[in-house]
């Protein structure tokens, strides 16, 4: 039987999938397991499903001699260096489409949140701090009619830019290739970045961390941005350079931010980000409803199981691999 690691407790119906293809062994704790128990645990296993807490790179390859599959439990991967796994023969697959809506709406959740103040709204009447109806109070952005700019069309920038079109918004987007086709659609139109970052009341950010988007928000976007613009970020935490938002949000550079994804995560007790009322901080949940999590389990097995019997894994990231033996 191949054996397969799981670096937590996915919901139980992948688990079930993984038992009928291999001998599972789960990492029970809460936090991920501590890299020399990740790497001593991978030396025998024929598939790996971490989540992106997880690295993979070439020191752990190096451990997993056997290693045919490494199936995250995420759409993002940027925790696994998939050039290395190639080079290797090993598989890597992902869980696409399936958190596309609930990540959406948690973006949409941010930019009405963080437009209206919301959180901050709610700590100001639990603090007792409210003693009546006042013209100025806690006035934030209007969402209705204003343009959202969205960094990234993919799957969940779409679903956000459908979204917007229930509040009447204008939308338009920056992307490295320009989608014509879903331009019609969503009713978005194509920006270059510099004009994205100037015309747009709401930034929302849907690119995969890469190279070329490490620290794309920096001091110099800021500076282009509105003062009375409204960041939201449910992507990848370093896409945004923490230092400089903090200081756009603390000068009124910007007017607030909303982030579900940090650098690093969970963030040192000491980053100044917490001290401000203008950002909301989540824990990284944009995929966090039950139905989701369950169907990126379901998911992620199915990924693995297909690779440990030989088949093509239904969400493969490196198709070359698969090519490869195939030639
Ligand atoms: C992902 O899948 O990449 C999200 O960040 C977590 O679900």
């Amino acid at each position: 039987m191949p054996k397969v690691f799981v670096t937590r407790r996915i919901p139980e119906p992948g688990l079930a999938i993984l038992r009928r293809a291999a001998e599972v062994k789960v990492w029970e704790e809460e936090l991920p397991p501590p890299r020399d128990v990740l790497l001593n645990e991978v030396e025998d296993c024929d598939a790996l499903v971490p989540l992106l807490t997880d690295r993979v790179d070439d020191e752990l390859l190096d451990r997993a001699p056997h290693l045919k599959v490494v199936a995250n439990y995420a759409v993002g991967y940027d925790n696994i260096d998939v050039p290395a796994c190639t080079a290797r023969g090993v598989l890597v697959t992902n869980t696409p489409s399936v958190l596309t809506e609930t990540t959406a709406d948690l973006a949409f959740a941010l930019i009405l949140a963080a437009g209206r103040r919301l959180v901050e709204a709610d700590k100001f009447l639990r603090a007792g701090r409210w003693q009546t109806w006042g013209p100025t109070l806690l006035l934030g952005q209007d969402v209705y009619g204003a343009t959202l700019g969205l960094v990234g069309l993919g799957r969940i920038g779409a679903a956000v830019a459908r979204r917007a079109r229930g509040f009447n918004m204008q939308v338009i987007y920056h992307s490295r290739h320009r989608q014509e086709g879903l331009e019609k659609e969503l009713g978005a139109a194509y920006a270059s970045f510099d004009e994205l970052l100037h015309r747009s009341d709401f930034i929302s950010i849907h690119v995969p961390l890469t190279a070329a988007t490490r620290h794309l928000f920096n001091a110099d976007a800021f500076a282009r941005m509105k003062p009375t613009a409204v960041l939201v970020n449910t992507a990848r935490g370093p896409i945004v350079d923490e230092a400089a938002l903090y200081a756009a949000l603390k000068t009124g550079r910007i007017a607030a931010a909303g982030l579900d994804v940090m650098d690093p995560e969970p963030p040192r007790r000491d980053n100044p980000l917490l001290t401000l009322d203008n950002v909301i901080l989540l824990p990284h949940i944009g995929s966090a409803s039950v139905a989701t999590r369950t169907r990126m389990a379901t998911m992620a097995a199915e990924n693995a199981a297909a690779a440990l019997r030989g088949e093509l894994p239904p969400n493969l990231v490196n198709r070359e691999v698969w090519d490869r033996r195939r030639a």
